[in-house]
């Protein structure tokens, strides 16, 4: 298989067993490839009678229990007990485009980029099983998506007790693995460490990809920095209990698997029936990090995120969350919404709260009916004169959970998920609903439509705010217990598929108590996710930092907030919340109708800036310039480009204000080094407290060779007596670099 860049290459051997040959920068194509063939025998080692030794071969998928004692892709267990198999080579399929799987986010290639998909079919005689392994080569952003499909063909059961989506192994141990780790408020923490003998894994058993680690990894060259070096990326399409492993082994061979965490899972085949895997996304190039992260951005615009939304501009809107909590009613929200649209907002979205008798977080969930203490006109009616503002009307779900005092748990008690006898563990009071059943999907699907058509609104935010416990579902037989997870998951997007066609014109957001489940499945059914709870700038950079790794912009969810910030005390300009929340989906959480004239100015600036800007900073390529987890964790900066190189903004952050500092450049990237832009300092602010911005005179003419290789000079003395909060820390400068006479 090739892409522009990107070779990868495996053969079957004699036995039918497919052994991986190369993966990485593209190599010419051959007939046969002996140099990568080439192996010596080892001692004490099993050697099967062919002279093969499994500890020694380079697998695609390997088997379980034949000598190759490293982890393998797979466990199936058969009628006698026995989880030993081989699938051997029986032939193959290439299929021109890449169709969608039923039931599971995928990829697709809807636009005609040349996508090719290749089905490698293999057999297990003894175990009468049918493995088909999937290759969806996308040769222009040089991705390939692997899955796996296993089918019962016997007539006894079988049970999957492991199946991962893909398998690499990599003939080298020398490479930095890099994630993204953190906690509920602190997501996505970027960190890179030289991998070690043996095994070490990136995975969630909270029944959601969670905050605590994504499934995104880069395996990276020693050297590979933003600009250059050979990396490789890969990410699952999975929102449920996930692994990477990644060993490496006693030859300096690293495997990475990827797939559903096997821990606690299994899945039941009888006789006729498959399993499906989740997608996994390979992406690899020598363009270092930047260029991985841009073919990644690009791969999931045109070929994972909902084609309607995948490239439309995404709405300004204001939340309501932080600015009243659980204490509204529908003309308190009208305030908001009148003020917001004087703002320049687009979009009103009504947060948690609304349903039920809801005051706190202790009731209502599951009972998706508006509450007529604070609605008395009904839902229909606010969302009537939030329209009639010319404003889109957004509202929040959390429809996978109930609280204990609602009418939909007191119906329905065995719709949540709970083993028998055993007490639930409540995580903010609120329980899990078995949304593996059809029934709890159809009960949703109806109660979330009502509100849909009731409203006509634009937009809902799907939240999701605990994990998954006593994962046992009374709707399952005990052997299928194990299931349960997957199934929990399969529902959600059961349902996702089913509101998205039925409704196509709204746009949804995921969220999990901020991006506890920011992944690829819920990107393919929802463009745009909350990216954190923690609104703080100064966190929100390292949080937007590290997620842009793996995730375009335009799918973080980016917002300012009030200060002191309500997750860490922290009092920043309102011009630093504004300048790091332009690079994402930019919103407002926070009190507009208490604004003073001049941060209502400030706003007003901002917005009309951002709308200004808005193709650019959602989907322009995005450059990492300065890193805020390496140097001197004190500055960060990036950049967005357009794809003409005509338009760009640059953002630079500091968090501690230095005294007496040195001179700084900041090298920018992507522009063409033989045009010349006109550098300005953004004008967001009413001009007060920082030096040259909005002014004309500060403008420079340079061309892109010299912004790119000797930098543009970013100002340090900042005004210390900065008149919104007395100090000059957590500041912040944003440049236009535009073709001149075109844009400013
Ligand atoms: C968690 C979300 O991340 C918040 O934005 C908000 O919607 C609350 N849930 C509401 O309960």
């Amino acid at each position: 298989m090739q892409t522009d860049r990107l070779s990868y290459i495996f053969r079957a051997r004699a036995d039918g067993e497919p052994i991986q040959l190369y993966f990485g920068a593209r190599i010419h194509h051959r007939p046969r490839y002996p140099n990568l063939e080439r192996a010596e025998p080892r001692k004490s080692t099993p050697t099967r009678p062919s002279g093969e030794q499994p500890e020694l071969m380079r697998c695609e998928y390997a088997s379980p229990g034949r000598g190759d004692y490293r982890h393998p892709a797979y466990q199936i267990g058969q009628a006698d007990g026995s989880r030993i198999t081989g699938f051997g080579y029986r032939g193959y399929r290439l299929l021109d485009g890449k169709q969608r799987l039923a039931g599971l986010p995928s990829t697709f290639d809807d636009y005609g980029d040349d996508a090719q998909t290749l089905v490698i079919e293999l057999y297990d005689d003894l175990a009468k099983a049918s493995l088909e392994l999937s290759y969806a080569v996308f040769p222009h952003q040089d991705v390939i998506v692997r899955s796996a499909l296993f089918r019962d063909d016997g007539d006894a059961d079988l049970t999957i007790h492991a199946a991962a989506s893909l398998q690499l192994d990599l003939p080298r141990a020398d490479l930095d693995l890099i994630d993204l780790s953190g906690a509920w408020s602190r997501e996505n923490r970027l960190t890179r460490a030289r991998l070690r003998p043996g095994s070490q894994t990136i995975d969630s058993l909270r029944g959601a990809s969670s905050h605590q680690h994504n499934p995104f990894i880069v395996l990276a060259e020693p050297g590979a920095g933003e600009d250059s070096g050979n990396v490789i990326g890969c990410n699952l399409i999975y929102s449920g209990n996930f692994r990477d492993r990644i060993e490496v082994d006693h030859y300096g061979v690293t495997r990475l698997t990827t797939g559903i965490d096997p821990e606690g899972f299994s899945w039941l085949l009888e006789p006729g029936q498959q399993f499906q895997t989740p997608e996994a996304v390979l992406c690899a190039g020598d363009r270092g990090l930047d260029g991985l992260s841009r073919s990644l951005g690009e791969f999931y615009r045109r070929h994972l995120v909902n084609p309607r939304f995948a490239e439309r501009p995404r709405p300004v809107l204001v939340n309501n969350w932080e600015a009243t909590y659980f204490d509204f009613d529908a003309d308190r929200l009208l305030g908001i919404a009148r003020r917001a649209r004087q703002l320049g907002i687009e979009l009103f979205v009504l947060d948690d709260g609304w349903f039920g008798h809801r005051d706190d977080a202790t009731s209502s969930l599951g009972d998706w009916v508006a509450d007529p203490r604070k609605f008395p006109d009904g839902i229909g009616a606010l969302a009537k004169a939030i329209h009639s503002l010319g404003l889109q009307f957004g509202m929040w779900f959390e429809p996978e959970m109930a609280s204990l005092d609602s009418d939909l748990y007191r119906a329905h008690p065995d719709w949540l998920l709970g083993a028998p006898g055993r007490r639930l563990t409540p995580q903010r009071d609120q329980f899990v609903l078995d949304t593996g059943r059809e029934d709890v999907v159809d009960h949703l699907f109806d109660a979330m439509s009502r509100v849909i058509r009731q409203t006509g609104l634009d937009y809902v935010k799907w939240d999701m705010n605990r994990s998954l416990t006593e994962t046992w579902s009374a709707a399952l037989p005990p052997e299928r217990q194990p299931e349960a997870a997957h199934r929990c998951i399969l529902g959600v997007y059961r349902l996702y598929e089913r509101l998205t066609h039925a409704f196509p014109e709204v746009l949804f957001e995921s969220c999990a108590s901020g991006g506890g489940r920011f992944d690829l499945g819920m990107m393919y059914y929802a463009p745009q996710a909350w990216v954190s709870d923690d609104t703080d700038a100064v966190e929100r950079m390292l949080t937007q930092y590290g997620t842009s790794l793996g995730y375009p912009q335009s799918m973080m969810g980016a917002h300012v907030s009030d200060v002191p910030n309500h997750e860490t005390g922290r009092i920043t300009p309102l011009r630093t919340r504004g300048d790091v929340a332009v690079f994402g989906d930019l919103g407002y959480e926070l009190d507009v109708t208490a604004l003073d004239d001049d941060q209502a100015g400030e706003i007003s600036r901002q917005i009309a800036w951002y709308k200004a800007h808005r193709e650019l900073m959602q989907f322009g390529d995005l450059h990492r310039l300065v890193s805020p987890f390496e140097n001197d964790h004190n500055t960060m900066s990036w950049q967005v480009v357009s794809p003409d190189r005509r338009h760009s903004v640059v953002g630079w952050y500091q968090i501690l204000n230095r005294p007496n500092p040195g001179h700084e450049r900041v090298r920018l990237r992507g522009l063409d080094p033989d045009r010349q832009y006109l550098v300005r300092e953004a004008g967001l602010d009413a001009g007060g407290g920082q030096a040259g911005r909005g002014d004309e005179d500060s403008s420079l003419a340079l061309y892109g060779d010299e912004l790119m290789n000797a930098g543009l000079f970013v100002p340090q003395v900042f005004d210390v007596f900065d008149p919104e909060h007395r100090s000059a820390d957590f500041a912040s400068r944003l440049f236009t670099v535009d073709t001149p006479d075109e844009r400013n």
